[in-house]
């Protein structure tokens, strides 16, 4: 027994200290032992800070004197930095100039892209394709690395139920099931389980955690929530993607229970590494450690103590850990066996990159010339693109066009190059972008297509001036009279008329909340204008996140989502908007009719007086329907899919069994078409209330007109685990409902019973 305790404590001292289940050291964890017993405190400290390079991005403190302090040994990565040449110009100066020649780490926030920019996350998200997501991750990671990247800030696994967030543009959405999958396959795709290869590139989950909740949809902000809600609802991306093998986790800048993310021992520690098995490295969010004194939980010693006590290993830009690390250990207050533990960690992952074989890793001219922007990654672009645009209206066969029509394109938009690229998009270059009218012009040479801007992007006060010098759009100084004017007199001398608007790119994404989230008053007062002409109206949005249509969707013929669809964003939309491709996008956050009814999301618990029509004392607005304007996993396409009733291969499930539910899918419109098939589940009686649907499964099924398909979808116990109060993960016996549809909408449904 002894001895079992014995072997017990060893290999726990061995996970915690390595990282490593296996009683024998590794080659790394010799060479890190090594590497460690020859530094001194402050080298080892000096691992711990992340700098920005060549800008700044965002937040109170910034980084100045990088190289030099890279020359001191005070730097264990930086950022905001590539190029072949300013990298390995780097690394050189590190190994010339610094003791230990430890080479740096050097990441950046490749969100969507480095310089091929594909589609914003919550456009990707859109298309339901995890397998083209981790394509397009592997094309990412190919191409960042090239250009000297080995660490990227994605995926961003925020779930998010508020779209005045501006940040729900980075994410996957709403859903924890849909979120997870896609946080697996980006993590797939960037270390493709291998961080040697010089094709991958690290990843950096993001943020942890719950930063998706703050509260009123206002950046930085506060969350609160009970443990229930956090492990069913909101942890399960970040655990996913943890448990894919993500090899670096970012903190949050929000609170959790009372205590910053970036202190929070509990988080850091107890989740993450003890319940979760996570042995990557843990970095701050920029000037996370230093905000904590905003938060008021200490003075600058006090934070630093915080944070590497509660298990932060990399301190972004705050530079508390080199200024106050070292009089902590001596006064006791943070042990150094603690610091190495987290320089273990960095060094472990320079290891796991190869770094200390070649600091150059993966970077070369040649690679470089080939690889970015290469043909195969900009027709992924656009394949994500096109897969991504969601239709959310089309009465009286307003889309397709038929360009032997007179068409008028009104608005903005139109004409505009940085908008499609879409909010933090690295290293890509707007003006390489073909615009919507350039797609236009170069597809049907030779057409006629009446052209009016309408109005301008953005109007309203601050918000006007803070996206008009980089919106790349031509400023037009004429009053909104007499645009509107001339946009009426275009209209009126075509068939139909497309009215291309939406937010600029910074309307969305850090820093970018908004508390309404309609279209801008002079965008509105625009299609009104187009809407009196009488013509046929279809509206083009180019936007970062969902808004409110209520008008646009009781008013205008056609609505058409391309969220800023990236560098190929413009062909996409023309070929979609001519039915050269058909849309099959599906929205992964619910659309609220208004901003009062957010938070507003699918999978929503019953309450004791469930929403009825017919009876007023029920959970309910007086002015205001309770469904959204558009549910969950919502699209339309130029077809129409059938769907047959649910059937399911046994109507009881056993512990261990494993039951089947189908349908059969049928292509009944006249044009081929991708439908994205959607499985829920709802458990009827819980120890703990239980949401009124799940999103359990979906796949991307391609039909020809007039083709059928049987859907099939497996159903395990473990599929229908949740946490219960006792926080247990656990499968209740009972009743369940699937249900098999086009969208969180379906009633399509059959019951079984798990014994
Ligand atoms: C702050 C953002 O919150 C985070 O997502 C990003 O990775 C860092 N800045 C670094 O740029």
């Amino acid at each position: 027994m002894k001895n079992i305790l014995l072997i017990l404590i060893v290999t726990g001292c061995l996970i915690a200290c390595t990282g490593n289940p296996s009683h024998k050291k590794t080659e790394m964890d010799k060479f890190v032992d090594n590497l460690l017993s020859q530094m001194t405190l402050e080298e080892k400290i000096g691992q711990l800070n992340l700098l920005s390079m060549w800008f700044d991005t965002t937040g109170p403190r910034m980084s100045r004197d990088v190289e030099q302090k890279v020359k001191d040994g005070l730097v264990g990565g930086v950022f905001n930095f590539w190029t072949p040449k300013a990298v390995r110009k780097l690394q050189d100066m590190v190994l010339t100039q610094t003791r230990l020649k430890i080479p740096l780490l050097v990441g950046y926030d490749v969100i969507h892209g480095h310089r091929t920019i594909y589609p914003i996350p919550i456009g990707l998200a859109a298309t339901w394709d995890t397998e083209m997501i981790e394509r397009i991750a592997v094309a990412v990671a190919d191409e960042a690395t090239a250009d000297g990247l080995q660490w990227t800030f994605s995926p961003m696994v925020d779930i998010a139920r508020d779209p005045r967030w501006g940040r729900v543009s980075e994410g996957a959405g709403e859903d924890p099931f849909l979120g997870a999958e896609i946080a697996k396959a980006m993590v797939r795709g960037y270390e493709q389980g291998d961080l040697s290869r010089p094709t991958s590139i690290m990843s950096c989950v993001k943020h942890f955690a719950l930063y998706g909740a703050a509260e009123g949809g206002r950046d930085y902000n506060t969350t609160d929530m009970s443990h229930l809600r956090m492990y069913n609802e909101y942890l399960p991306p970040y655990e996913a993607a943890v448990k894919a093998g993500a090899s670096s986790i970012m903190t949050s800048f929000n609170e959790i229970d009372g205590v910053p993310a970036t202190g929070n021992r509990w988080l850091l520690t107890e989740l993450l590494r003890n319940q979760w098995g996570f042995d990557g490295f843990v970095v701050t969010d920029w000037t996370a450690i230093y905000e904590m004194e905003d938060h008021g939980v200490g003075d600058r010693a006090k934070v630093t103590e915080l944070s590497i006590n509660a298990g932060v290993d990399m301190d972004m830009v705050s530079e508390y850990m080199i200024e106050e690390l070292p009089a902590l250990v001596k006064a006791g207050r943070v042990k150094e066996s603690t610091i190495d533990a987290a320089c273990r960690r960095i060094l472990a992952a320079k290891y796991k990159l190869g770094l200390f074989d070649d600091p150059y890793r993966g970077i070369s001219d040649e690679r470089a010339k080939k690889q970015i922007m290469s043909a195969d990654k900009l027709a992924l672009s656009k394949e994500a693109a096109l897969k991504s645009i969601v239709l959310l209206k089309n009465d009286k066969k307003t889309l397709p066009l038929d360009a032997s029509k007179k068409i008028a394109f009104i608005g903005p938009l139109v004409k505009n190059q940085r908008t499609l690229l879409g909010n933090w998009a690295a290293a890509g270059d707007w003006e390489q972008i073909m615009t919507l009218w350039d797609a236009l012009e170069n597809k049907y040479a030779g057409a006629k297509f009446l052209y009016a801007q309408g109005c301008h992007l953005v109007e309203d006060g601050y918000i006007r001036r803070m996206t008009d010098q980089q919106n790349g759009n031509v400023i037009d100084d004429r009053p909104a009279q007499q645009l509107i004017a001339e946009a009426v007199q275009t209209a009126r001398q075509a068939d139909v008329v497309v009215a291309v608007l939406g937010e600029a790119y910074d309307m969305s994404g850090e820093a970018a909340s908004r508390s309404n989230i309609n279209l801008l008053d002079n965008q509105k007062a625009l299609l009104k204008a187009l809407k009196e002409t009488g013509k046929p109206v279809a509206l083009v949005l180019i936007n970062g996140r969902p808004l409110t249509l209520q008008w646009e969707h009781d008013n205008i013929d056609a609505i058409l989502e391309t969220w800023l669809p990236g560098m190929r964003g413009g062909e996409a939309i023309v070929d979609i908007l001519f039915g050269d491709a058909n849309p099959s996008g599906k929205i992964t956050m619910t659309f609220p009719r208004s901003v009062g009814q957010i938070p507003i999301y699918y999978n929503h618990k019953s309450t004791g007086r469930p929403f009825n029509n017919d009876s007023k004392f029920t959970v309910k607005y007086i002015d205001t329907e309770n469904s959204p304007l558009y549910p969950f996993g919502y699209g339309l396409s130029y077809t129409q899919f059938t769907y047959s009733d649910v059937r399911l291969s046994d109507s009881t499930l056993t512990d261990g069994g494993n039951i089947t539910a189908s349908i059969t899918l049928t292509n009944s419109g006249d044009r081929t078409g991708e439908e994205i098939v959607q499985f829920y589940v709802r458990d009827l009686v819980g120890s703990i209330t239980r949401p009124v649907k799940e999103l359990k499964g979906f796949q991307r099924i391609a039909l020809n007109a007039g083709e059928s398909k049987q859907v099939t979808f497996s159903i395990t116990p473990e599929l229908l685990k949740f946490y219960n109060a006792d926080l247990k993960w656990t499968a209740e016996p009972g009743d369940f409902l699937v249900f098999i549809g086009k969208n969180s909408d379906v009633e399509n449904n059959a019951r079984f019973t798990l014994k």
